[in-house]
């Protein structure tokens, strides 16, 4: 994960938010790489689930909408999370990431009580404090758990959790007791900062789909089932936004909802379509499928409006975690906007008269969450031959062209030969006209070969005395490394058929 980070700030992926005054937890700046990247990843989805489909339409709502939405939605009662705060250090932590246990040395009769927090190697941290804690006490281990690990939630015992000690600090007896935090950021909207002119930063895109569902299926004169999708940005006031990108403030989602009759068990069919679907189409961004998973959600699981969700879920470097949900949502949304608003939000069907209130179907994945998991498919450090004969690492993303940010870096050999310039300048643009392209020539070949490994771009293009000669370049694929000359006029159909129809 650390050399992803690295690789991403040092070669303008992304950037921590505010740097120059100090990062600002949970924010990002996406560099030149990082938006093109984001750029490609919206333009595919766009293509596959809007404009090859005759049954989805387009939306694009404002962020900012009036707060009765989401009085009516459920999120100002419900879009909490768990919270405890640490009196010591001041720290605020998710009441539900933060684990405890009870352990018991073997020689003493003294319970010792540690806490932790959520990752893949909380056990053995868990050990390891409780080590030093009776060494502390002049007692040693072997030690006898008391209890499995479970997360502050699930601790009910006031005398139990007076002693569970800060995740921070170690110290017992500072953590307050959870309580509800509500995620929606808040906002004032026009000059009176009273009550009746706060609003919230939309924590999701899907809202604003259902309000509009009227004037969407009127205007567009869509027949059910239909669906209405949308990209744009969410906010959410995470209380511990971690591991990069995953879990941010800011974030961008790309969400459809899916409208379906109401007749009893129908949904199911799209359900089972969209879990496909949405497979199928994160397996056709080249992430690696032997890394993704499906997770049913059992009743106990479930959001409060959700009948059944599926999630997507991926293997980051930090551990399995939800990539993407999709979720059918009844007929919960449309049904608490027509009481909440006093608007009908009904379908009428020609075919057999009758007005219902659709159910839905809800695909949704965030962006930055997915460049993540596409990041860490794509990551490898190999060991090759240098230009020396000596063997040397080489990081490459293996990025599909598709996603690559940069599609072609062109080459001239040498920087000083004006014949070469003037050939690789006018190579450039050609390909620019189509592909997002660069134009390199500082450093050796070799150093230039790797500059591009790194970022992902899918070919190198170099100019050279045989193009001058006789009209030809040389193409390097990055994956495998191999070069094939063809003639100059030929690259840009070389391109498309590489970038476009593998
Ligand atoms: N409308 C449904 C909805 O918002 P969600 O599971 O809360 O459902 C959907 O979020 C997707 O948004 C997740 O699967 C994940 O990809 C992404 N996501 C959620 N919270 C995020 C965060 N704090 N930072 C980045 N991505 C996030």
């Amino acid at each position: 994960m650390d050399a992803i980070v690295n690789l991403c700030k040092h070669r303008g992926f992304i950037y921590p938010s505010s740097e120059i005054y100090s990062p600002y937890s949970g924010f990002f700046d996406y560099g030149p790489l990082g938006t093109e990247m984001k750029r490609n990843i919206k333009r595919e989805w766009w293509t596959e689930f809007v404009q090859k489909r005759e049954d989805v339409v387009g939306i694009d709502c404002s962020i900012i909408s009036n707060p009765a939405i989401w009085h009516a939605s459920g999120h100002t009662k419900n879009f909490c999370d768990p919270m405890v705060d640490c009196r010591d250090s001041g720290l605020r932590f998710r009441a539900d990431q933060v684990y405890w246990a009870i352990l018991q040395p073997e020689s003493g009769t003294d319970l010792i009580y540690v806490s932790v927090l959520e990752g893949d190697d909380m056990h053995e941290q868990a050990l390891k404090k409780a080590k030093k804690l009776a060494k502390k006490q002049g007692i040693s281990g072997p030690f006898l758990p008391l209890s499995e690990l479970k997360d502050l939630t699930q601790c009910t015992d006031a005398e139990v959790y007076v002693n569970i000690p800060s995740p921070a600090t170690g110290t017992p007896g500072v953590l307050t007791m959870p309580r509800e935090f509500n995620l929606m950021f808040q906002t004032n909207v026009g000059a009176v900062k009273d009550d009746s002119a706060v609003s919230y930063l939309r924590p999701e895109t899907a809202q604003g789909i259902f309000t509009n569902f009227a004037n969407v299926q009127r205007t567009s004169r869509m027949k059910i089932p239909f669906g209405i999708a949308q990209i744009g940005k969410a906010f959410r006031n995470e209380i511990t936004p971690r591991n990069f990108i995953f879990r941010s403030r800011e974030f961008e989602l790309m969400e459809i909802e899916y409208f379906v009759s109401d007749i009893e068990n129908k949904w199911e069919q799209y359900y089972d379509e969209w879990i496909r679907d949405s497979w199928n189409w994160l397996c056709y961004l080249g992430l690696d499928t032997g890394s993704m998973h499906k997770d049913v959600k059992g009743p106990g699981d479930l959001a409060h409006y959700a009948r059944a969700c599926t999630d997507i879920t991926f293997d980051f470097p930090f551990g399995n975690q939800e990539l993407m949900g999709i979720a059918a949502r009844g007929d919960y949304d449309l049904q608490t906007h027509s009481e909440g608003s006093g608007e009908t939000l009904h379908y009428f069907d020609s075919t057999d008269g009758r007005r219902f209130v659709p159910h839905c179907i809800e695909p949704s994945v965030g962006i930055d969450r997915l460049l993540l998991a596409l990041l860490s498919s794509a990551y490898h450090q190999e060991m090759v031959e240098g230009s020396n004969g000596k063997s040397e690492t080489r990081t490459v993303l293996k990025l599909h062209p598709r996603i690559a940010p940069v599609k072609a870096v062109i080459l001239p050999l040498v920087n000083n030969k004006p014949e070469l310039t003037e050939k690789a300048r006018e190579l450039f643009r050609d390909i620019q006209s189509k592909f997002m392209c660069e134009y390199d020539t500082s450093g050796t070949i070799g150093k230039r070969y790797r500059r591009a490994d790194e970022v992902g771009t899918p070919f190198c293009i170099t100019v050279d005395f045989d193009t001058v000669d006789g009209d030809t370049v040389t193409i390097r694929r990055r994956d495998s490394m191999e070069q094939v000359r063809i003639a100059s006029n030929e690259v840009l159909t070389f391109l498309s058929r590489e970038i476009e129809n593998v």
